[in-house]
């Protein structure tokens, strides 16, 4: 992982910024992207502070042209492509009869299409530099898995991201690049700020340690999935989730 760039989306907050500083710590070069200017550069600024390389690009991931110039940036910076996060997501716990058609569109235009766009663009540009042992992680969700009335764009999304998983790793394997995915179960970021005390106390029950997932604890996870010791998996969508699906 040495001096391996990696693009980093939903940099800003929660797993993404924990990523990112795990990654610089092994010795990545990271290119740090979200919409959250002021949150990413922070980011930026305490992995430079810990002795890491680190830039930000501001990039809203369901613009395609904005993923292409992302990249195309991550290259004119450090002169390379070794992977890519596709980390940025949202979620708002939307009832199935509240959600309208431009909602719809939009919720998956950042959780599904963003994720195809980095895929898209990363393995154009890996295949275009031949870059030896390029790596693809997407963020995906126990949410892959199953549905709920108050998750119905978010699950889709993410059912998606679990399924482009495989075609990619089928896509790309004859280019050495290796595609796979992470379902966290409920993690403790920004994004279940919308969860009322209540739901979270339940939540907490549902995972074996009787707690939520840290951003941290994740993030070692998606490391693992960039490092040479994954080299084994391949298409696949590891659970990191505390037994949640195991006992669900
Ligand atoms: N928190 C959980 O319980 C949980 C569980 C399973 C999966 N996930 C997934 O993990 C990923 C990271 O979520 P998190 O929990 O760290 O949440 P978070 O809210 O802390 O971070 C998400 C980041 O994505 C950024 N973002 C949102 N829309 C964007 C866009 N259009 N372009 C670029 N960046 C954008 C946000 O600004 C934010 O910095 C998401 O894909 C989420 O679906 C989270």
């Amino acid at each position: 992982m040495q001096n391996d760039v990696l693009i980093v989306t939903g940099a800003a907050s929660g797993l993404g910024a924990a990523a990112a500083r795990l990654l610089a710590e092994k010795g990545a070069r990271i290119v740090a992207a979200d919409i959250d200017k002021g949150n990413l550069e922070a980011v930026v600024e305490s992995i430079r502070t810990n002795g890491g390389d680190a830039v930000s690009r501001v990039t809203d991931v369901s613009k395609a042209e904005e993923v292409k110039a992302l990249v195309d940036f991550a290259v004119e910076t450090f002169g390379t492509l070794d992977g890519i996060f596709n980390n940025a997501g949202v979620r708002d716990g939307t009832h199935f009869t509240e959600v309208t058609p431009e909602s719809y569109h939009d919720h998956l235009a950042i959780n599904q299409h963003g994720v195809y766009y980095g895929m898209h663009y990363a393995a154009k540009k890996m295949r275009e530099l031949n870059v030896q042992g390029g790596r693809i992680v997407n963020t995906a969700s126990i949410r892959s898995f199953f549905g709920a009335k108050k998750s119905f764009r978010y699950s889709a999304a993410k059912a998606a991201v679990e399924n482009m998983t495989k075609s990619g790793a089928d896509a790309l394997a004859e280019d050495g690049i290796r595609v796979t995915a992470i379902a966290p179960a409920f993690i403790d970021t920004a994004l279940l700020k919308h969860v009322p005390e209540e739901r979270r106390k339940r939540l907490e029950k549902k995972h074996l340690r009787g707690k939520l997932l840290s951003a941290e604890e994740v993030a070692k996870v998606v490391v693992f999935l960039f490092s040479e010791d994954s080299v084994a998996i391949n298409g696949s969508t590891v659970l990191a989730d505390d037994g949640f699906l195991a006992i669900h």
